[in-house]
């Protein structure tokens, strides 16, 4: 990628790289040496910079903290066996960056200041890229208002940072999910589709009881009937019966998850069967009395693919077969690992190098 875009840049000169220790990574805990910065008022984005990683000052009447303004993106950056670089499908997380903003009333970003930034970023901190099975390099892209005022309106200012974490696994374990029948992720008309940080603090509190029951994450049902699965926690979900993969279609209250389109896009080549419908609470629970269904499991860029072991409806847990080495999720994720750390062709062109 050329460097056409110049972004005045301050190395630290306290690197905190030596007490990694990426045998013990937890997820999102540890964060780069830099981050990458730029401001938007009068109308256009102003310069940007890249800047070691810190605090910094916002006006406590921030629209952004009273009202929401805010959105993110989660990607990842992978090293191959030879030391190279890459990104996996960044201009989907740019596209969708775009398509949250415009939900948010936010200014939309020109692809080289996304794309620059990001590389740029990434490359100065490429020695914070860990290579272990699993891991990689998180990126959190993120956009928030930052008008000092407090009535309710769009914000005439804005900033859009990217900071970087080197990540393990987020599930060690297959996971225990529940329906929903209460509480709702988004509705049809909501801002379900977009990366708004809103969704996931409202998220907290249904998922917060389910896991004092003893369940890691929620299976979202549908705001008018909780009778059709959404997503799982914050992964798009896919389950398996009689040898077919089916997953919600995306509307506006669903996330278009780039793992989700991604898992689609290898079973397709596979040649296995897809349907992208709605799926229903009854249909799960009596391919689950049928054994027909084989498997389920989430679908995200911080968790890439998730098992799930057992489903929780009202009183009762009911398990699913355990995911050997043969079943589409280990397989699809094999295939996607394989893609990102270069072990295997990139067909689709997914892999952009830094
Ligand atoms: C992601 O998968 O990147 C997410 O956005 C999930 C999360 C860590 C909020």
């Amino acid at each position: 990628m050329l460097d056409t875009l110049t972004i005045r840049t301050q190395r630290t000169t306290a690197s905190r790289l030596s007490q990694l220790d990426a045998s013990t990574l937890e997820f999102g805990k540890i964060f780069s040496d830099h981050m990458f910065a730029v401001d938007y008022h009068d109308g256009e984005w102003q310069e940007p910079q890249i800047v070691p990683y810190g605090d910094m000052a916002v006006s406590p009447a921030n629209s952004a903290l009273h009202y929401g303004q805010a959105i993110f993106e989660g990607m990842k950056a992978y090293k191959n066996a030879d030391g190279e670089v890459a990104l996996f499908r960044p201009l989907d997380n740019f596209h969708r960056l775009n398509a949250s903003a415009e939900r948010m009333c936010m200014p939309t970003l020109p692809e080289e200041l996304f794309m620059q930034g990001l590389t740029q970023l990434v490359r100065l901190d490429s020695a914070w890229i860990p290579d272990g099975p699993g891991s990689a390099l998180y990126i959190r892209p993120f956009m928030f208002a930052t008008d000092g005022f407090v009535g309710v309106r769009p914000s005439n200012s804005y900033r859009f940072m990217i900071f970087t974490c080197p990540v393990g696994l987020y599930y060690n374990k297959p996971l225990r999910v529940r329906f929903e029948e209460k509480f709702v992720r988004s509705a049809e008309g909501g801002a379900g589709y977009a990366k708004a940080a809103g969704n996931y603090g409202a998220s907290m509190f249904p998922t917060k009881k389910a896991n004092l029951e003893g369940y890691h994450q929620l299976l979202w049902t549908d705001a008018s009937e909780h009778r059709y699965v959404e997503e799982s926690g914050t992964m798009n979900v896919m389950f398996v019966i009689n040898g077919r993969i089916i997953t919600p279609a995306l509307s506006t209250s669903i996330l278009d998850g780039i793992t989700r389109k991604s898992v689609l896009q290898i079973a397709r080549d596979w040649g296995l069967q897809i349907e992208e419908r709605k799926i229903s609470i009854d249909e799960i629970l009596k391919a689950q009395a049928a054994g027909t269904l084989q498997e389920a499991f989430g679908v995200g860029t911080a968790a890439t693919i998730a098992p799930i072991a057992t489903i929780g409806y009202r009183d009762q847990d009911y398990d699913l077969p355990p995911s050997g080495p043969d079943s589409i999720s280990k397989r699809v994720s094999q295939a996607l690992d394989a893609i990102r750390n270069g072990r295997s062709a990139d067909t689709h062109g997914w892999m952009v190098s830094v």
